[in-house]
């Protein structure tokens, strides 16, 4: 399985993946939560991410796509991979698929978790309430948005015409969210375990 899951901030790709990955045997790879655990340890990698974490724009794609490529690299992304939030620019769609296509390999699926937009700005201020991330603020979140809107949601369009793309509806209860996913998956030939 080598799948990627994009989404707007807050529509679930985080809680998403990491149900994928129980279920499938395979590493999930969060470059937020990578940035973040880089950010906590004060590594050169974190202090270059902090500032543009915190006001909502995405991390420089060179510093981004050195981390990635990194981690790909590693053995246990040999049978697969489930990447959230990677890539986010047409630069790190292409960074991606180099990277791939050097390994002999390819994407399989992406998968598209659709949620309204008002209904995102407060799940992120619930969690803002029980994890105090700094970026789920009202103003940092709708810049967070905005960038999403004007850098990654053109993905999609990319990933259809590559047949790659399942649109799934993000909203409802996370098992039901999962249970579409696999569904649309299962129509693509990838079996999740269950
Ligand atoms: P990242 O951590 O990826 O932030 P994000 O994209 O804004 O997404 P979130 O983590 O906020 O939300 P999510 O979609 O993963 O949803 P989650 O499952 O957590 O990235 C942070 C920053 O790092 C970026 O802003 C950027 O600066 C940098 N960065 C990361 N990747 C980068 C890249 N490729 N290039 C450049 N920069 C990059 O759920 C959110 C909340 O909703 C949780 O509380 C959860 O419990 C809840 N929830 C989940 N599902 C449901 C549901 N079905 N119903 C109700 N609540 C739900």
């Amino acid at each position: 399985m080598r799948l990627l899951i994009m989404g707007a901030p807050g529509s679930g790709k985080g809680t998403q993946t990491v149900c994928l990955a129980s279920r499938s045997r395979v590493p999930a790879i969060s470059t937020g939560d990578i940035f973040r655990a880089n950010v906590a340890a004060g590594t050169a990698l974190g202090r270059r991410a902090r500032d543009f974490m915190n006001a909502g724009e995405y991390v420089p794609d060179d510093v981004t796509n050195a981390m990635v490529r990194d981690r790909l690299q590693r053995p246990d992304c040999r049978t697969g991979f489930l990447l959230d939030g990677y890539p986010r620019t047409l630069a790190q769609v292409d960074a991606l698929d180099a990277a791939l296509g050097e390994a002999g390999s390819m994407l399989e699926s992406v998968i598209e978790l659709v949620v309204d937009p008002d209904k995102l700005v407060a799940r992120l201020l619930r969690r803002a309430q029980s994890e105090g991330r700094v970026d789920d603020t009202v103003e940092v979140i709708r810049r967070r948005q905005e960038v999403y809107n004007e850098q990654t949601a053109p993905l999609t369009t990319h990933y259809a015409e590559r047949g790659l793309l399942h649109r799934i509806d993000g909203e409802g209860e996370v098992g039901q969210v999962a249970a579409r996913i696999a569904d649309s998956l299962a129509g693509a030939l990838i079996k999740v375990s269950s």
